[in-house]
């Protein structure tokens, strides 16, 4: 794994989108509150500096069960609110699980389906939860696990609350989300952590086994694994010798 510690994670995420954009490749897109600077930084780069997505397509890594695709917490209405509907991918190329099937147990299969037929994800984005969920695979998640129906913890139920007016009893209980098995096949992974709160589950990632107990651990049996943090969410790390600091009076494109 490739560890960056950088005081602009959106920056270093940016340049590594950038470079599977200009290729027209496929992008695993993540919702939450981790990528939204990068997807401003990437809409910033398409209007100022003519980046474009026109030639890529891509697929979403999770979605709500049972919230209608136009509800505004969906993560089919999130990622075009925070990011496509301000570039140029064209938008029936953005694909999301199908939270509204009435066969929520076979819209997972058919998505892994629909990556595949795609020739698969070149890049994939990924937040990580503080308990150290990537998508929605929780705690005990398989490690090759496919996509598929998962039911909330309630820790996660708890953290999302504040997307649906702070109150958990409105958050979906049950989502569908690309299985571990399923994010390790795409070529690269690109995880983005920030923030004190996310240092426990980072450190687990990063130093810990590999285990179902850290979904997010999983990365490591990646081949080419990124893993971008801030000064905070880094703090708990260990072996620092062996980790790329990315200062912030280095050039910000260089090495990638
Ligand atoms: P966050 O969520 O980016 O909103 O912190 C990440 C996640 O739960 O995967």
């Amino acid at each position: 794994m490739e560890i960056v510690i950088t005081d602009r994670p959106e920056v270093i995420a940016a340049d590594i989108i950038e470079s599977y954009a200009r290729a027209g490749k496929t992008l695993g897109l993540a919702t939450g509150s981790t990528p939204v600077k990068t997807y401003q930084e990437l809409i910033r780069r398409h209007r100022e500096e003519g980046l474009s997505f026109a030639e890529c397509r891509a697929f979403l890594l999770d979605e709500y069960v049972g919230l209608p695709r136009e509800h505004e917490q969906s993560y089919y209405r999130t990622i075009r609110r925070e990011f496509t509907d301000a570039v140029d991918i064209d938008d029936a190329l953005v694909a999301s699980p199908d939270g509204t099937s009435t066969d929520p147990l076979t819209a997972g299969a058919s998505y892994d389906a629909a990556i595949r037929n795609a020739g698969g994800i070149d890049l994939q984005l990924l937040g990580i939860g503080s308990d150290g969920h990537i998508g929605f695979n929780e705690p005990g998640s398989s490690l090759a696990s496919r996509t598929r129906l998962k039911t909330l913890h309630p820790q996660t139920i708890r953290d999302n609350a504040r997307f649906f007016d702070g109150d958990e009893d409105q958050v979906p209980r049950h989502v569908l989300t690309q299985g571990l098995g399923t994010i390790l096949e795409a070529g690269h992974l690109l995880l983005i952590a920030t923030g004190a709160g996310k240092q426990e589950a980072v450190t687990a990632l990063v130093e810990g086994p590999v285990a179902a107990w850290c979904p997010a651990s999983v990365l490591q049996l990646h081949p080419h694994a990124t893993v971008v943090l801030d000064a905070a969410a880094a703090a708990g790390l260990k072996n620092r010798e062996y980790y790329r600091f990315a200062l912030a009076n280095k050039p910000a494109r260089q090495g990638f």
